[in-house]
């Protein structure tokens, strides 16, 4: 087959962003160069803190239709300390990709009054609900498991939760394949606590996900190893593809962020291109150099940022 080429936008942003994104395209030229399978082109956006600070604005005009060129995103981290987070988070990392999601915000008034009133009001529509619990179900059915827990609050939040169960339970109907589940949110973090063997794939609205990722990051070892894929199934827009963690101020510059959730994050942003030799490539080789004990100081070991990404690119020239 041709030699395909991916253009990627590269988002940096903030904090350890910049070096766990310079580490991520290291690995991911490394790839290329000895894959030989595949081309990919970077270009670098400088939307950041930084950036707004100087123009109050993280995306400059025009810069969502520029986005839409390219093949995937490889995003960082947004957020500083002079900064409200939800001003960072909105002004970027959501502003890129929620853009169309329906989603409402009451808003705050009378504010700094006693009367001061702020609501946050979650709208879930029938069509992106279903929509959601489709791609999960879809998603479990292509792993071995064929497992699928949906996590929910209707007993508490009794509108949009409960239209979200009822239409997991008509989209299961559709999938007599895969078993699943249905967890109360409190419920889960004590199940995924304490007896995570029981989990495979797991599917929740924003901010319950929100949580439990942040969870399942700790108890696989570390916040510094969980990807994240904002994923458009229908390929209209580019997906954008992310570690977990946030800009981390505590270990900015000092050389010690741990890049494999940045790995991890170019090993779903390859696969999602349809390439899945690569990605699982760089998985076995990541995993190799962990169990080599190359680790960064997050997982308990000594090594730098760029020891690691060295170590993983040896191991993918050795695996060639
Ligand atoms: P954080 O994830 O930045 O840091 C939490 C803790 O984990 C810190 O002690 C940090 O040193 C450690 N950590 C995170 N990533 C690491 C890595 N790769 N290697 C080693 N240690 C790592 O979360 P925090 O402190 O709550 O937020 C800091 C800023 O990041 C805030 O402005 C927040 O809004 C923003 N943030 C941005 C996100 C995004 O862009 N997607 C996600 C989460 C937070």
């Amino acid at each position: 087959r041709n030699r395909p080429t991916y253009k990627i936008a590269s988002i940096p942003a903030d904090g350890i962003g910049p070096e766990v994104v310079e580490a991520g395209i290291t690995v991911l030229k490394c790839l290329s160069k000895f894959l030989y399978t595949f081309n990919l082109e970077f270009e670098h956006f400088n939307w950041s803190s930084n950036l707004y600070l100087k123009t109050g604005k993280y995306i400059p005009d025009g810069g969502l239709e520029r986005l839409k060129e390219f093949d995937a995103i490889l995003f960082g981290a947004v957020g500083a300390p002079n900064v409200p987070d939800h001003i960072s988070l909105w002004g970027l990392r959501l502003a890129i990709c929620q853009p169309f999601q329906q989603y409402a915000n009451g808003g705050r008034s009378h504010v700094g009054q006693p009367w001061e009133v702020a609501t946050e009001v979650a709208i879930f529509t029938r069509h992106a609900v279903e929509r959601l619990i489709r791609f999960a179900f879809e998603t479990a059915r292509s792993r071995p498991r064929k497992f699928l827990t949906v996590v929910t609050k209707s007993n508490a939040q009794r509108n949009g939760m409960v239209l979200w169960d009822e239409v997991a339970e008509l989209v299961a109907k559709d999938f007599s394949d895969v078993t699943y589940d249905k967890m109360l949110v409190d419920a889960m973090t004590v199940r995924m606590t304490l007896k995570p063997e029981t989990l495979d794939t797991i599917v929740a609205s924003n901010l319950h996900a929100d949580i439990l990722s942040d969870l399942a990051a700790a108890l696989a070892g570390s916040i510094g190893i969980a990807p994240t894929s904002n994923l458009d199934p229908t390929r209209k827009n580019p997906s954008m593809f992310e570690p977990i963690h946030g800009s981390a101020f505590d270990i900015t510059g000092k050389g010690i962020a741990n890049p494999v959730a940045t790995f991890w994050t170019a090993a779903e942003m390859l696969a999602w291109l349809g390439e899945e030799d690569a990605s699982n490539t760089l998985m076995e080789c990541v995993e190799r150099v962990c169990e080599k004990g190359i680790k960064t100081a997050d997982l308990g070991g000594t090594a730098t940022t760029i020891q690691v990404t060295e170590a993983v690119c040896e191991e993918i020239e050795r695996n060639l």
